[in-house]
């Protein structure tokens, strides 16, 4: 559908779920994709598929950030696409959430957009052209009992996006973030079955989403034909929030 041949592409939290099938739609298509995750892989790229490398990464470690789009920009040449996935949540309700809980998820799903963003912008300034997409959440938008440390941080995301969009378009870089609705991944799989029912009924579209349906909204943002959309949140969440 999208063409991105000749392009670099790096997706974090890429070993399951949402970012595995964004990695896949956009190697799919001709990307170069570097899959970026702390529970698989090693510290060095290694090739894990045609046009596919591997790489482990903590996003919550800034020279770790920094050492791993080194290596990118070493061994392919550039980076034109960065897809800010990793993301985490430790739910409970505020009055019994601990500074932990609250710690980890921002650093997770906050703080490791701001580093990877940060290095990537760099190299894309110097390429005067880049593709951002940051994984948000329908419930950074809405809010949600039981994940005040989640949707801060998604929340953030969120502002993150749209300020850094301003500071670098002048350079051809846009920045977009999607927001996903309820989707079936490990993130959920959890719920109850009486909660994914409660859930169905607020979906106007009637059912749960797929890796498939965040994927191809993604692949939509990181194509040249999305060149004139920035600052963008892209809600695929089945009509759930408008
Ligand atoms: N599943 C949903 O319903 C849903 C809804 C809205 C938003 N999201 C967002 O989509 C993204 C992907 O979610 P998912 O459902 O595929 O989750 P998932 O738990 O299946 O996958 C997340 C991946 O991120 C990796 N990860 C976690 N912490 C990391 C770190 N510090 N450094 C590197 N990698 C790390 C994990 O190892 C895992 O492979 C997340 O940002 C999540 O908040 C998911």
């Amino acid at each position: 559908m999208f063409d991105l041949k000749d392009q670099v592409a790096l997706v974090t939290g890429a070993a399951r779920g949402i970012g595995r099938t964004i990695a896949d739609s956009l190697a799919k298509s001709g990307a170069t994709v570097v899959l970026a995750d702390f529970a698989d892989w090693d510290a060095e790229l290694q090739i894990v598929g045609d046009r596919t490398y591997g790489v482990r990464l903590d996003v919550t470690d800034p020279e770790a950030v920094k050492g791993v789009i080194g290596q990118i920009v070493d061994q392919l040449g550039r980076l034109d696409i960065l897809v800010n996935n990793a993301g985490i949540t430790r739910d409970g309700l505020l009055m019994r959430m601990k500074e932990e809980d609250w710690r980890k998820v921002l650093s997770t799903n906050l703080d490791g957009v701001f580093y990877l963003t940060k290095e990537a912008v760099s190299r894309m300034m110097r390429q005067r052209y880049g593709r951002i997409i940051n994984i948000a959440s329908v419930v950074g938008q809405m809010g949600n009992p039981g994940q005040a440390n989640y949707v801060a941080s998604k929340s953030g995301v969120i502002g993150l996006t749209k300020a850094v969009a301003r500071e670098v378009a002048s350079r051809n870089i846009t920045v977009n973030a999607v927001a996903p609705g309820y989707i079936a991944t490990a993130m959920t799989e959890d719920l109850p079955d009486s909660a994914k029912q409660e859930l169905q009924k607020m979906i106007p579209l009637g059912r749960i989403g797929t890796v498939e349906d965040i994927a191809s909204g993604v692949l939509f943002l990181a194509s040249k034909e999305a060149g004139y959309i920035t600052g963008h949140v892209l809600n695929i969440n089945g009509g759930m929030y408008m």
